[in-house]
């Protein structure tokens, strides 16, 4: 059985840097705050109008082809990893096909935010494996300014996320020493609720979030977006951040083992480490637990942001473009996010 290889990658994050202090007009924060608490100093916001999560895919996974040396007609199927698609429905991956005008392939979109990557990489390694397709393109964007709750009510989501896009080519590979070795994926649907965007939705507060405005049933009959829901910000995403952190510091030591052990390396074995990246402060607690040394460990959530699907495909393209990757280094890629999900995947570059 063949194994899968990233042939081509591509990244493409907005001109638009806004800084720490940019968000001082809108909110009441600082960039003493940010900078201590997540470890960012600016992230990148998309054009209002003229770019969208799509586009941003395209521009990413346009570079990932070329790299691949192949043409957009030669991919054979499409996986998009967004939490902000530009629509509720269709979703992105057919808006690529349109934009790249590709053939009549099958296009995938995966919903499962900071992890959504992986999830991604994932289904795309599975198709490889299995002699299905030979050229998959798989992309994370997400065009987060556009759904951000920019008043001091939301300033502890809003200051963490930022836009931008990555994408692979993967293709067979029939070498031994090169490829995506494992991937592992996770959830635990119990705090979905600690970290989501409830509408527009078909839930009709069904699942009582604790944070949920109250409705009478006249309301719940009736509704999809209301202005109730607009009025008390549930049109926007909601974190109970210290849970979050709690937890991602767990799983993600324990996803990174399980992707390890499962291919009979230690940690001493790992070239490279490219966490989500969530918050600096998260990856650096990780590092040290695992007692990886500075080398071993990729960020730039300090130029970004939190860029939830885009996070893991952008380092990793960033640190490869920086020669931090070699051919045949042992890369590990992880992420935990809202869901929870987690996943992590093991690849010899
Ligand atoms: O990728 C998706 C997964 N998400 C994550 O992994 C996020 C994980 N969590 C985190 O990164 C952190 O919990 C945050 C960065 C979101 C928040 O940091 P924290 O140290 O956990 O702060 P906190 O939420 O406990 O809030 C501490 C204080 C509060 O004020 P009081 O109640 O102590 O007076 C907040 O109101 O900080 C306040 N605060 C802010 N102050 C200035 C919250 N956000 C801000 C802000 N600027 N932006």
């Amino acid at each position: 059985m063949p194994r899968s290889k990233i042939a081509g990658i591509g990244m493409y994050v907005p001109e638009k840097v806004f800084t720490n202090n940019d968000l001082l007009k809108y909110m009441d924060t600082s960039d003493e705050w940010i900078q201590e608490r997540t470890g960012i100093k600016e992230r990148r916001y998309a054009h209002r109008t003229e770019e969208t999560t799509t586009t941003m895919g395209v521009a990413a996974a346009k570079i990932a082809i070329e790299r691949a040396g192949i043409t957009a007609q030669d991919v054979d199927f499409i996986v998009f990893a967004t939490l902000c698609p530009d629509y509720y429905f269709p979703g992105c991956g057919v808006l690529v096909q349109r934009e790249l005008k590709m053939k009549e392939i099958g296009a995938l979109d995966v919903r499962n935010q900071c992890s959504g990557f992986l999830y991604a990489l994932s289904v795309a390694d599975q198709f490889i494996r299995s002699g299905t397709y030979k050229n998959i393109l798989v992309i994370g964007s997400e065009k987060h300014s556009f759904g951000l709750d920019f008043s001091t009510r939301g300033r502890n989501v809003s200051v963490i996320f930022g836009d931008g896009a990555g994408a692979v080519v993967l293709q067979p590979t029939e070498k031994n020493d090169q490829g995506i070795l494992s991937t592992h994926l996770h959830s635990d649907g119990e705090s979905a609720e600690i970290l989501a965007m409830y509408n527009p939705g078909t839930h009709a507060n069904h699942w009582g979030a604790k944070n949920y405005a109250s409705f009478d049933d006249a309301e719940i009959s009736q509704m999809f977006m209301s202005h109730k829901m607009i009025d008390s910000a549930q049109n926007f995403p909601f974190m109970d951040g210290p849970s979050v952190f709690k937890k991602a510091i767990v799983k993600f030591p324990e996803v990174i083992m399980e992707a390890l052990h499962k291919n009979g390396y230690e940690l001493s074995d790992l070239n490279m480490l490219i966490p989500h990246q969530a918050n600096l402060r998260i990856s650096q607690f990780v590092q040290q637990k695992l007692k990886l040394r500075d080398d071993q460990v990729y960020n730039n959530i300090q130029k970004y942001g939190n860029t939830t699907a885009a996070s893991v495909p952008i380092a990793l393209c960033e640190a490869w473009q920086e020669g931090k990757i070699k051919e045949g280094n042992l890369v590990c890629l992880a992420a935990f996010g809202s869901g929870f999900t987690w996943a992590s995947a093991l690849l010899k570059w």
